[in-house]
């Protein structure tokens, strides 16, 4: 067997492999996995000998299975307004897909599975955890048991998990450890889906290949960096979920430390999984331990209210299904950490998050420092505006610099402008969930993208003090739906002189 440890520069399909989806019913599957495997099916990164089985305690037939599947997809095509679904393709990727009933608790669930692999041509399995969150250590250790995480030179198996990957530094580590009871690190593929966006990916191409950016990419030019995911969704039917996650647990420690580790990381000596995920270690690492005081002084709870977002009429937190009406889960958070490291001792990074903001639109902002030396001040630019850099993730994917230009004209006045590259202008984008680069490259072995036992045990290293905060004093401050948040979110940077960048 290979492991490929460098990111690949050609796509080759992905090879034959048995990819069990447990929780076939739930809407991850549905929405994002099978419409993911879909569009590698079409653009030729599948092989035939991908067969997908379903795994679920639900009875439903093998062909029964597979239309539920192309019923939902076309819909959810249709309600884009792409009617597309080409059936060739579509034929050929259900040519591959059964079914298994079956308890996740129960052993006897696994013989079938075996049954399948050992039918299906190749003992290459991928055993996809799309399950709630209990059962991930159940399923891994039955797998185990069941002797179907046992590699030969010629067949791999891997696990993929979904987050949440624990619910604090405690679960996360006990996690991690049932899991490497069964298989070997290199086995498990942590995913969060943050990694399979392309713009994610390319902050680590513009930083490390354009050899500009590394000459201001330090504590000498950064006065700050801010890093916003803000939703205009609410829980929707997540509400049980939710009332124990909160946006902290939800966003932080995954999707905006993924954000934070890809601006924040050293170069890696190469571009492979080892290598990568070394570093991202290493930053997450050096997010400065807050004391429980330092935490609630650097962090912010807010919850929604009713109010409008479009001149939208839009129910409160509390008025949310499966939520409780005096519910202290925070659907906003906002905090301040730092980094202890030479490049960025000094430099305040700024994180927040939030459902049922003004708009959808995630960024980072990285805000250089003012000109050392204010040669204006006679003029009437005496006050320079901040400058930045910022990052669009989404949804218009690209990069600007925002500068100070002269106007034209006889007096001496500036103006900020922008000087920037929009994805859609420069390269064909391929309609995509984000899963899938993902599922590729578990298929082909590439764990650069995916979260280490450290990666993860460090993220929630660093949130913990927070949690710990909270929990003394759950006070969570009210925001408008259609509000970027409650108004102690502005105060965490006003209070430093600074201000969030306006989101939109
Ligand atoms: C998920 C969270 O991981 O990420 C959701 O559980 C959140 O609450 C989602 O809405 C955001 O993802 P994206 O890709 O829409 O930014």
């Amino acid at each position: 067997m290979t492991h490929v440890i460098r990111r690949k520069s050609k796509a080759e399909p992905a090879p034959a492999t048995t990819l069990f989806l447990f929780g076939a019913h739930g809407d991850l599957v549905k929405r994002l996995l099978v419409p993911a495997l879909y569009n590698l099916k079409r653009n030729g990164l599948l092989g035939d000998g991908l067969r997908i089985i379903g795994v679920d305690h639900n009875a439903i037939s093998d062909e029964g299975f597979a239309q539920k599947l192309e019923d939902f997809i076309r819909n959810e095509m249709a309600g884009k307004g792409d009617h597309t679904l080409d059936p060739a393709v579509w034929s050929k990727l259900a040519k591959g897909i059964s079914y298994v009933q079956g308890d996740f608790l129960d052993d006897s669930t696994y013989q079938k599975l075996a049954a399948k692999i050992a039918d299906s041509g190749t003992g290459n399995a991928v055993f996809y955890l799309a399950t709630a969150p209990r059962f991930f250590s159940e399923v891994a250790r039955r797998l185990g048991a069941a002797g179907l995480l046992e590699e030969t030179p010629e067949a791999f198996r891997r696990v993929v998990i979904e987050k949440p990957f624990g619910s604090d530094l405690q679960t996360a580590e006990a996690l991690n450890a049932c899991l490497l009871k069964v298989m070997t690190e290199k086995q498990i593929y942590r995913i969060d889906h943050y990694l399979g966006k392309e713009t994610v990916q390319n902050i680590l191409v513009s930083r490390f290949s354009n050899s500009l950016f590394e000459a201001f990419w330090n504590n000498h030019y950064i006065d700050h960096v801010q890093i916003t995911a803000a939703e205009t969704v609410g829980v929707e039917t997540r509400g049980s979920f939710y009332e124990h996650t909160g946006a902290l647990r939800d966003m932080v420690p995954n999707h905006l430390f993924q954000l934070l580790a890809m601006v924040a990381m050293e170069p890696p000596a190469a571009f492979g999984a080892d290598a990568v995920r070394g570093e991202k270690a290493k930053v997450i690492g050096a997010i400065r331990p807050w004391t429980v005081e330092e935490a609630r002084a650097n962090s912010v709870r807010g919850q929604y209210a009713a109010g409008q977002i479009d001149g939208k009429a839009l129910p409160g937190y509390r008025q949310e299904d499966r939520v409780a009406p005096d519910s202290k889960t925070e659907t906003y958070v906002a905090l301040k950490v730092m980094i202890d490291n030479w490049r960025w001792v000094g430099v305040p990074f700024y994180l927040r998050t939030g459902k049922r903001m003004s708009v959808r639109d995630t960024e980072i902002v990285i805000c250089f420092k003012p000109a050392p030396y204010a040669q204006f001040r006679d003029t009437e630019v005496d006050e320079l505006q901040p400058t930045y850099l910022r990052i669009q993730i989404q949804p218009n994917e690209g990069m600007w610099f925002d500068l100070l230009a002269k106007r034209p004209g006889q007096a001496l006045k500036m103006d900020n402008i922008e000087l920037g590259f929009a994805y859609k202008d420069f390269f064909e984008m391929q309609p995509s969930t984000g899963y899938e680069t993902l599922i590729y490259d578990c298929l082909t072995g590439d764990q650069t993208l995916f979260q280490r036992a450290d990666n993860i045990e460090n993220g929630w290293r660093a949130v913990q003090p927070f949690l710990d905060a909270w929990q003394q004093d759950s006070s969570v401050q009210s925001y408008f739906a259609g509000e970027n948040g409650p108004k102690a979110g502005e105060e965490l940077l006003t209070r430093d002189g600074r201000v969030w960048h306006r989101l939109g």
